[in-house]
């Protein structure tokens, strides 16, 4: 009746939904996916940090003469899968600006990491799930932080990204004034300069790197079109200090989070979280952005995909000044990675050298 190449190729293709539905269970995916009960919860935060108040209701009269002016603050969004280690140089970075911050903290739920009483992320740490690289979970991460920041106080307006490797380069006032203080008005001579406008996200935007293509192939070949043609495709680091506005900008994105969470077929070049937020921003509004981060890293001698890890024998006051120092007109706040037994040595410069500016 039927031939037998019919049949054959009828069998392989009703075994190809058989297989995608079972496949998932039978080879479990190398690397972490988001699932759908996720995606809803993170779908229905977003949406609710949306529609958040951009303003604060101005509740404490002060005098006569009008109502308190409270002043925007920084939401420090940490993003890690162990102990805080610089919690007590973190701690001292903080100490004395209670009314000019906000932390909020996503520990990786799979690990065990203490919320610790007594110091600045107690009490802080935001709902949070497994994350892990070459997979998109870093993204939702971050994502998540934003949310939990824009929700809960109206005056967060920068929102700045760090991890438990990084540390601070200056103290909270030079940082405070780095991120609020309008850039002069340019001249004919410095317009080039200061192309940007104010408020600016701080987040680094690149293209032609090597193996951007790999990166852009990653989930299969062309699949980021029609939304993200290769020649929008960025590079960047994910730890950025984003505005208010960007930050909404990010989580209101359907679009690209569509291609950006799809899963990786080569893991080797897989880094979502190094491509999602500098493509959308780019994409989106790049003269709102600096195309830099304000965090130094060494990628010299890089294993792994990992930069340099400063090691106790390394930290000195000399490092400090060295880190801070970029190839343009801007100091960097924050470098990493340091290892965790770098605290001891990082405290005894704490005063004498890091938080003087
Ligand atoms: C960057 O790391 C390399 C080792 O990988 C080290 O030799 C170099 O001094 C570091 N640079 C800075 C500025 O710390
Ligand atoms: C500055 O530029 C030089 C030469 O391009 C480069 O080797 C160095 O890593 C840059 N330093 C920083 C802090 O970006």
């Amino acid at each position: 009746m039927f031939s037998t190449p019919f049949v054959l190729s009828f069998a392989l293709l009703l075994s190809l939904p058989i297989l995608f539905h079972f496949g998932p269970r039978i080879i479990p995916p190398m690397h972490l996916q988001i699932s759908l009960a996720d995606e809803l919860d993170d779908l229905a935060l977003f949406r609710r940090a949306a529609i958040a108040l951009p303003r604060p209701r101005s509740r404490r009269p002060v005098s006569r003469l009008g109502t308190t002016n409270p002043k925007p603050k920084i939401a420090f969004l940490f993003l890690t899968n162990t102990d805080l280690h610089f919690a007590p140089l973190w701690d001292r970075f903080f100490s004395g600006h209670e009314r000019l911050y906000n932390v909020y903290v996503h520990a990786d739920s799979a690990t065990q990491v203490a919320d610790h009483g007594g110091d600045v992320f107690s009490g802080r740490f935001i709902k949070a799930r497994r994350t892990e690289r070459a997979s998109p979970t870093l993204i939702s991460a971050a994502r998540r932080l934003l949310a939990a920041a824009l929700l809960d106080d109206p005056l967060n307006s920068y929102f700045a990204v760090v991890s438990q490797h990084c540390i601070p380069l200056h103290s909270f006032q030079f940082t405070y004034r780095t991120l609020f203080t309008p850039p002069p008005i340019p001249t004919e001579s410095t317009r080039k300069l200061t192309q940007f406008r104010y408020p600016t996200s701080y987040i680094e935007i690149l293209s032609g790197e090597p193996q951007l293509l790999d990166r852009y192939n990653a989930r299969g070949e062309n699949i980021m079109l029609p939304e993200i043609p290769f020649d929008r495709f960025r590079i960047g680091s994910q730890f950025f200090a984003l505005t208010r506005k960007h930050a909404l900008l990010v989580i209101k994105d359907r679009r690209l989070w569509r291609k950006f969470r799809l899963p990786c077929l080569n893991t080797d070049s897989c880094y979502p979280e190094e491509h999602y937020f500098p493509t959308l921003l780019s994409m989106q509004d790049p003269n709102g952005c600096t195309h830099y981060t304000l965090t130094r890293v060494n990628w010299t001698d890089s294993t792994g995909g990992h930069p340099h890890t400063y090691c106790p024998p390394e930290v000195s006051p000399n490092l400090i000044h060295e880190l801070r120092v970029s190839n343009s007109s801007y100091s960097y706040l924050f470098a990493r990675k340091f290892s965790p037994d770098c605290l001891d040595p990082l405290m005894d410069l704490a005063d004498k050298v890091i938080f003087r500016d």
